[in-house]
């Protein structure tokens, strides 16, 4: 298998020193005739989705050694939603960096990539697409439910839906206390259908993972038999040179946006998918969102949509089961990291009866079609992202109301529970420059909360628009991902306070009730903002390059997939 040497301008010598240092690892030379296997380890104890993943790389490499190969640890960042500030979003396009120059750079011939944590997959999946080596995708797995007083708890859904009680002084101190023990009970990522989950299952959809890898809790034993069983198939993958751009066609990508409607997944989901999708050179425009989603039924009821968690979806059967429910609607000749087909892979699956209430049938669904719109309209030109199953008032959906502006995160901070606060159930707040440029990196802030005063009166929904994006567990009538956004002159930015907003989700619209002469004069009037905050380093770099939430905010110079490997391996 040849490799590729680094230049001292002398190729003798570089062989030479690289002998040693194989040794050095101890290994004799033979060994490095196997297939080279990295296993990229995300391990961090800050990141704590991916705090207890060291026994399933153990596990990886156990199989990779099975199967014959060499299997070579290395680390790269690792990004966890709680303790990453201001949001991981900002850095998701560091981590695809990162991953993608190891894979690269080393003299591996194939990846095993450990995700987990929301960011932690997509950007992986952006790497593996650009570097091309053969890969597959691991993850931690979900939590184990939580519970408390006889409920289930699901994290972060439950965090913000009792936090919000708690606010509305429907959940005492000690009681809020007491299910904030048990929001996180056991390792893993989060156990809703959230974007951790969402992303893996769109993985295992496009062939990226190995089958039952989603859903599959970080705590059972079944998950070391799949770390074992990737160990293998990196292994088989390597040697049948199957690589990332044979498995995530375009075909492949419309089975994960498939799997992405009939779960109600996380609108996160959409920028990760395109950004993916562009890595390698398909053009994913958002209305093949809304087409694929008006043929899809929505089949699995999970949270934050429906009312069962990750375990519960384990039990029925997981992604393969769903999958199997929706052969009619897949693309079943795409090849997977198994070496084999879709169809071959969910060939012998049967969907057990006994959870009929967890994954439905196609011809009797949860709703008839997929878990996501995408909008459009004079104050969204170029989309915006609504989840329209997990609205809580269902009435928002057909809505006019009055706009209450915030012009940045600091703004709604500072204002939304200022009682003088101009304010009502059918305002429609408006959140402004909390996009990708703005905030920077598109934080997880849509889900604007309720304000306190309207919480004691017992609201619990409006529609609240924003050009940033909302966390995967997130639910409630929240339009996301406005595009343009407020900072490069987006429609988002140039609303005042009292303007008519009003969504039409029947006609899939989103407009603000002012002419056209009207929305120019704003346009024309429109200052750029001047950013005095992150001005040096990454983020400055960030601010640069980063796309709109319809291109799946990659950076501007990373989404050909062409140019940088192939030029690298040619001395
Ligand atoms: Fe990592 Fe929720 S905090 S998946």
């Amino acid at each position: 298998m040849k490799r590729e040497s680094t230049s001292y301008g002398d190729a003798g010598f570089s062989e030479f020193i690289k002998m040693a240092f194989r040794r050095n690892l101890g290994y004799d030379e033979e060994d490095f005739k196997k297939p080279v296997i990295g296993i990229c380890n995300t391990y961090s104890e800050v990141n704590r989705c991916h705090s207890h993943v060291q026994p399933m790389v153990a596990a990886i490499k156990q199989g990779v050694l099975m199967a014959g190969g060499i299997p070579l640890e290395f680390p790269t960042i690792s990004i966890g939603e709680m303790f990453t500030s201001p949001t991981t979003m900002l850095y998701r396009n560091l981590v695809a960096m990162d991953t993608e120059e190891m894979i690269s750079a080393q003299p591996i011939d194939g990846v095993v990539l450990i995700g987990g944590c929301d960011k932690m997959a997509p950007a992986q999946l952006m790497a593996a697409a650009s570097a091309d080596k053969p890969a597959i995708l691991f993850t931690g797995g979900p939590m184990e439910n939580g519970e408390y007083n006889g409920q289930t708890l699901g994290a972060c859904s439950d965090c913000r839906f009792y936090w919000q009680e708690y606010k509305a002084g429907e959940v005492s101190e000690e009681e809020i206390n007491n299910i904030n023990a048990q929001l996180a009970p056991t390792a893993g990522h989060c156990m809703v259908m959230g974007s951790a989950s969402t992303i893996a299952s769109c993985a295992e959809a496009m062939g990226m993972m190995l089958p039952g890898g989603a859903a599959t809790p970080a705590t059972v034993n079944e998950r070391l038999r799949l770390a074992k069983e990737t160990g293998k198939s990196i292994v088989e993958l390597v040697e049948k040179n199957i690589k990332p751009s044979d498995i995530m066609t375009e075909k492949a990508i419309e089975n994960a946006i498939r799997l992405l409607m009939a779960v109600g997944g996380s609108s996160n989901a959409v920028i990760h998918l395109t950004a993916i999708s562009k890595r390698l050179g398909i053009n994913l425009e958002l209305d093949r969102f809304n087409e694929l989603s008006d043929s899809t039924p929505f089949l699995a009821n999970l949270r934050p949509a429906g009312e069962y968690q990750m375990q519960d979806f384990y039990n029925a059967g997981g992604v393969p089961a769903l999958l199997k429910e929706m052969e009619p609607l897949l693309n079943l000749e795409e090849v997977t990291v198994t070496g084999n087909t879709l169809r071959e892979n969910i060939e012998d699956i049967v969907v057990n009866p006994v959870y009929r209430n967890i994954i439905k049938p196609l011809d009797n669904p949860l709703y008839p079609e997929g878990g996501i719109r995408v909008l459009f309209g004079n104050l969204a030109p170029n989309g915006a992202i609504m989840k329209p199953k997990a609205v809580i008032e269902k009435r928002l959906l057909q809505h006019k109301g009055r706009a209450v502006v915030f012009n940045s995160l600091e703004d709604m901070e500072n204002r939304i529970n200022d009682p003088e606060l101009e304010v009502d159930k059918d305002s429609v707040m408006i959140l402004q420059n909390a996009g990708p440029v703005g905030a920077p990196g598109m934080p997880e802030a849509g889900m604007i909360p309720i304000p306190d005063k309207l919480l004691k009166q017992g609201v619990r929904d409006m529609l609240r628009i924003s050009d940033c994006r909302m966390s995967g567990t997130a639910f409630g009538s929240v339009v996301l991902h406005v595009a343009p956004e407020a900072a490069i002159g987006g429609p988002i930015g140039l609303i005042k306070e009292g303007d008519i907003i009003e969504l039409n989700m029947e006609k899939g619209v989103l407009d603000v009730l002012i002419s056209e002469e009207e929305l120019e004069k704003r346009k024309l009037d429109f200052n750029p903002p001047v950013f005095t905050d992150y001005d040096r380093g990454y983020p400055k770099l960030y601010r640069e390059h980063v796309l709109q939430a319809d291109e799946g905010c990659d950076f501007d110079f990373l989404t050909s997939n062409k140019s940088q490997t192939s030029m690298r391996f040619t001395h």
